[in-house]
C-alpha cells in the first residue's frame, strides 16, 4: 500500500466553499426562469372544502397556480407512498402543501400566495403519540384504519425467567424531542426541460437515483426521461432523504415547459421538511449480583407524524438498540411507529440509534451504581463480542470491536481528566468545589462514560447494493482513469474518499482520477448518503470496478472500462412471529467520556472535554474521519443540552434559530479528542467501516451520567436544558428536606 490511504488530504471543494465560489442550488440561475411559491396548510388536521385560486391567477406576472389536480400521480414517499404532493380533501399537519405559486418574480409569487384562498373545516388533531394509540383516538389517515404505522417487536429467550433470575431489577422512563437538521443551506433548486426533452432538476439531496425515482413516478415518466444533478450541497444530515421541493420545481417545470426555480427560507425549511423522532423508552432491566444482564423489558414509541417518510424503518432500528451493545439473553421489545398530526418524523444522523441508546446507556450505568459495580466494568461483562448473539437471535456480523474501543476510552479518559485536572489544578470529579471565601461552589464538576453502536447500511432487508464503474485511459500505461459513481457529496468528503481509494486501487496519482458523481444520467446508482454507508459500500464498488478494470486493461481493452454492483451479505426483514433474523451486515462501534461543569445556580451544563473513540477500520483520508467526529460531536452536544424543537397542539413553536438554539463556538467543549481505531471490517475497502453517524449516539447519555457525577441527579429527558437540571436539582432538594 502507498501512503496515500490515512493520510490527510485537503478536500478539493473546499476552497470554493470558502471563497463563496462554489454554486449552491440556490445559486442557480436559468434564463428566463420563473420563481415558485408553497401555500402551506398551517393548521394541523381539517377538511379542504374549497380551493379559489383566481385572485392569485390575477395578480400581475403570476403565471400559473397548481393544486392537487395538477399531479399525474398525487402520492409519493421514499418507502410508503402516503404523501400527497399538494393536499387535495385532507391535511394532516402544519407544512402539509396545498397549492403552489408560479411567477416572474419571488416577490410577485409571496404576494400572489397570499390570495390563494383556501376553505378549511377543522378536525380534531392527534399530537400525541400514546393519546393516538387510543383506539378511540382521531385517525391520521382514514383508510389506514388506526394510527399504528409500524409495529416492530422484538423477541429473544424468555424475560419473566431472565426477570426472575435477577437480583435486581431496575425501572426506567425516557423521552426525546425532535431535533432540526440546520444544515446551512436551506432547500432550493431549479427544474427545466432540456433539448432532448429530459426533464432535469438541479438541487441538493442525498441520492440521486432515488430522487428520479420518485418524481419519475409521481409524473408518470419513465426513470430516464428525469436527470437529477447535485449542485453544492450545504450539509444534509438526513434532512435531505426525503423530497422537500425538488418535485415541486419538477412538476411545474414540466406542466409549464418552463424553468422553475424555487428557495426556502429557513423558516419554511424548518416547517417544511421532516425531522427526528421523539421516542419515548420505558423499560425494565434486571441484572444479577456479578453483573450479568439477566432480562431487558421496553416500549419504544416513536411520533412518526403525519406521514411515514422513513419512520417503521427508524422505530426498527430504536427497537434493536433498546439493549445497546450488550448481549443480554432474554430480550422483550415493542416498538411502535405512530402517525400524528405532527411534522413527519424521519432520517437524522444516527436514524433512531441515539434517542434508543439515551435510554439503554443510562440504564445500564444505573445499574452499575445500583450494584456497586465500576460502570465500565459492568459494560465490561456484557458487551458486544465477537460472535455474541444479537437480539435477532443470530450472531453478530464478524469484526466486533466493541470492547477494544471502550478499553481505549477508558485508557484515553484516565490520561486525559487526570492531566487536565492537574493543569488547572481543580477538584476530583463529584466531589464538590470550593471557592477561595470558603463557601461551596455554585459549580461541580463530573464525568460520564457511555457506548454506542450503530448500523452502516441498510437493515432489515432492504435492497442494499452500490455500483461504479471505472474507465482506464492511456496508450502504454495507464495515464488516467474515469469513476463514476453516484454517490452524493453532502459535506462528509466522499468524493475525496472515494477517489482516493480509486487511485489507491489503480496506482494512479490522485489528480489523474476524474470522478463522475453528481448526474443521475451519468454516474451509476451508488445509493444514498446515509447510514453511514458510502465509505464502505460505494468505497467496495469503486475498488472492485478498478480491479475488474485492471483485468479488461491486462486483456489489451483500450480505454479498459468495467463496471461492477457490489452487495453485502443479505439482511433480512422482521419476521414478525419468531422475530428472528439478520438485521444488519456491519456496525460501527463508538465509546466515548466527558468532563462536565454543572451550574446549580442556572442549571447550565457546560462540557469540558470530550474523548470520541470510533473504530473506523481504516481512516482513508484521517483529517476527514476525524472533521466527521468533530463535527458530530458538536450536533450531539446540540442535541443532548440545547436543540429544542417545540410543538404544541399541532403547531412549531420553534421555526427560526432565534427559538431553537444550536450551539456556537462559546458551547463547544474546549477539548474534542477524535481517536481513531483501525479494526478492519471484512467487507469494507482496505477494511474501512462507516463513522458519520457514530458519534450522536454516546454523547447524550455520556453527559447525563457526568451530570450525575456532579450533582447526583438523573436527566432523562432529552435536551437536558438548564430548566430541566434545575427542576431535577429542585426536586433533589425536596427529597432531602422532606425525607419519606
Ligand atoms: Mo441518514 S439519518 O442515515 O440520512
Amino acid at each position: 500500500m502507498t501512503t496515500l490511504l490515512g493520510s490527510s488530504l485537503p478536500r478539493p471543494d473546499a476552497l470554493g466553499k470558502v471563497t463563496g465560489d462554489a454554486r449552491y442550488p440556490g445559486d442557480l440561475v436559468r434564463p428566463g426562469m420563473l420563481q415558485l411559491k408553497v401555500v402551506f396548510a398551517g393548521r394541523p388536521h381539517a377538511r379542504i372544502v374549497a380551493i379559489e385560486t383566481s385572485a392569485a391567477l390575477a395578480y400581475p406576472g403570476v403565471v400559473a397556480v397548481l393544486t392537487a389536480g395538477d399531479v399525474p400521480y398525487n402520492a409519493y414517499g421514499l418507502i410508503d407512498a402516503d404523501q400527497p404532493v399538494l393536499c387535495g380533501d385532507v391535511v394532516r399537519f402544519e407544512g402539509d402543501k396545498v397549492a403552489l405559486v408560479v411567477a416572474e418574480s419571488q416577490e410577485i409569487a409571496a404576494a400572489a400566495a397570499k390570495l390563494v384562498a383556501i376553505t378549511y373545516e377543522n378536525l380534531p388533531a392527534v399530537t400525541d403519540p400514546r393519546a393516538a394509540l387510543a383506539p378511540d383516538a382521531p385517525l391520521v389517515h382514514q383508510h389506514h384504519g388506526s394510527n399504528v404505522l409500524g409495529y416492530v417487536p422484538i423477541r429473544k429467550g424468555d424475560t419473566a425467567h431472565g426477570l426472575a433470575e435477577a437480583d435486581i431489577v431496575l425501572e426506567g422512563e425516557f423521552s426525546t424531542s425532535w431535533q432540526e437538521h440546520a444544515f446551512l443551506q436551506p432547500e432550493a433548486g431549479i427544474a427545466f426541460v432540456d433539448d432532448q426533452g429530459r426533464l432535469v432538476v438541479e438541487t441538493a439531496g442525498q441520492w440521486l437515483h432515488e430522487d428520479r425515482r420518485q418524481i419519475a413516478m409521481l409524473l408518470n415518466l419513465p426513470v430516464e426521461q428525469v436527470v437529477i444533478r447535485y449542485a453544492t450541497i450545504g450539509g444534509a444530515f438526513g434532512g435531505r432523504e426525503d423530497l422537500s421541493i425538488q418535485h415541486l420545481a419538477a412538476l411545474a417545470a414540466w406542466k409549464l415547459r418552463q424553468p422553475v426555480a424555487i428557495v426556502w427560507s429557513r423558516e419554511e425549511s424548518m416547517i417544511g421538511h421532516h425531522k427526528r423522532h421523539p421516542i419515548s423508552v420505558r423499560c425494565r432491566w434486571g441484572a444479577t449480583n456479578e453483573g450479568k444482564i439477566t432480562a431487558v423489558e421496553a416500549e419504544v414509541i416513536a411520533d412518526g407524524g403525519a406521514y411515514a417518510s422513513t419512520s417503521i424503518e427508524v422505530t426498527k432500528v430504536a427497537a434493536l438498540f433498546a439493549t445497546g451493545c450488550y448481549e443480554v439473553p432474554n430480550i422483550s421489545v415493542d416498538g411502535y411507529a405512530v402517525y400524528t398530526n405532527n411534522i413527519p418524523a424521519g432520517a437524522f444522523r444516527g436514524f433512531g440509534a441515539p434517542q434508543a441508546q439515551f435510554a439503554s446507556e443510562i440504564m445500564v450505568t444505573r445499574l452499575a451504581h445500583a450494584l456497586g459495580i465500576d460502570p465500565v466494568e459492568l459494560r465490561r461483562r456484557n458487551i458486544y463480542r465477537e460472535g455474541s448473539i444479537e437480539p435477532m437471535q443470530e450472531p453478530l456480523p464478524p469484526g466486533v470491536s466493541a470492547l477494544p474501543v471502550l478499553e481505549r476510552c477508558v485508557t484515553e479518559a484516565q490520561a486525559r481528566f487526570q492531566q487536565a485536572a492537574r493543569r488547572s489544578d481543580d477538584h476530583a470529579p463529584g466531589t464538590t468545589t470550593f471557592g477561595t471565601n470558603g463557601i461551596t461552589s455554585h459549580l461541580r464538576r463530573g464525568i460520564g462514560i457511555a457506548c454506542g453502536i450503530k448500523n452502516i447500511g441498510y437493515s432489515f432487508g432492504f435492497p442494499e447494493q452500490a455500483t461504479a464503474t471505472v474507465e482506464l485511459h492511456g496508450t502504454g500505461t495507464v495515464e488516467h482513469a474515469h469513476v463514476r459513481v453516484g454517490a452524493a457529496e453532502v459535506g462528509q468528503g466522499t468524493h475525496l474518499a472515494l477517489g482516493m481509494i480509486a487511485a489507491e486501487t489503480i496506482g494512479l496519482p490522485l489528480d489523474k482520477i476524474v470522478m463522475i458523481t453528481d448526474d443521475s444520467s451519468e454516474a451509476p446508482n451508488a445509493g444514498s448518503a446515509s447510514a453511514s454507508r458510502l465509505t464502505l459500500m460505494a468505497g467496495r464498488a469503486v475498488q472492485d470496478a478498478a480491479v475488474a478494470a485492471l483485468l479488461a486493461w491486462a486483456d489489451e481493452e483500450r480505454p479498459a472500462q468495467a463496471t461492477v454492483q457490489f452487495r453485502p451479505p443479505a439482511t433480512t426483514p422482521l419476521d414478525p412471529i419468531t422475530t428472528a433474523g439478520r438485521p444488519n451486515y456491519a456496525y460501527g462501534y463508538a465509546a466515548q467520556a466527558v468532563e462536565v461543569e454543572v451550574n446549580t445556580l442556572t442549571g447550565q451544563v457546560q462540557v469540558l472535554r470530550v474523548i470520541s473513540v470510533h473504530d473506523v477500520g481504516k481512516a482513508i483520508n484521517r483529517q476527514q474521519v476525524e472533521g466527521q467526529i468533530e463535527g458530530c460531536v458538536a450536533q450531539a452536544l446540540g442535541y443532548a443540552l440545547m436543540e429544542h424543537f417545540q410543538m404544541r397542539d399541532g403547531h412549531i413553536l420553534t421555526p427560526h434559530f432565534s427559538t431553537y438554539l444550536l450551539p456556537t463556538a462559546l458551547d463547544m467543549p474546549t477539548e474534542i479528542v477524535p481517536v481513531v481505531l483501525e479494526l478492519a471490517d471484512p467487507q469494507g475497502p482496505y477494511g474501512a467501516r462507516g463513522v458519520a453517524e457514530m458519534p450522536l449516539v454516546p454523547l447524550a447519555p455520556a453527559i447525563a451520567a457526568a451530570i450525575h457525577d456532579a450533582v447526583g441527579v438523573w436527566l432523562t429527558e432529552q435536551p437536558m436544558t438548564p430548566e430541566r437540571v434545575l427542576m431535577a436539582l429542585g426536586a433533589q432538594q425536596t427529597k432531602i428536606e422532606r425525607p419519606g
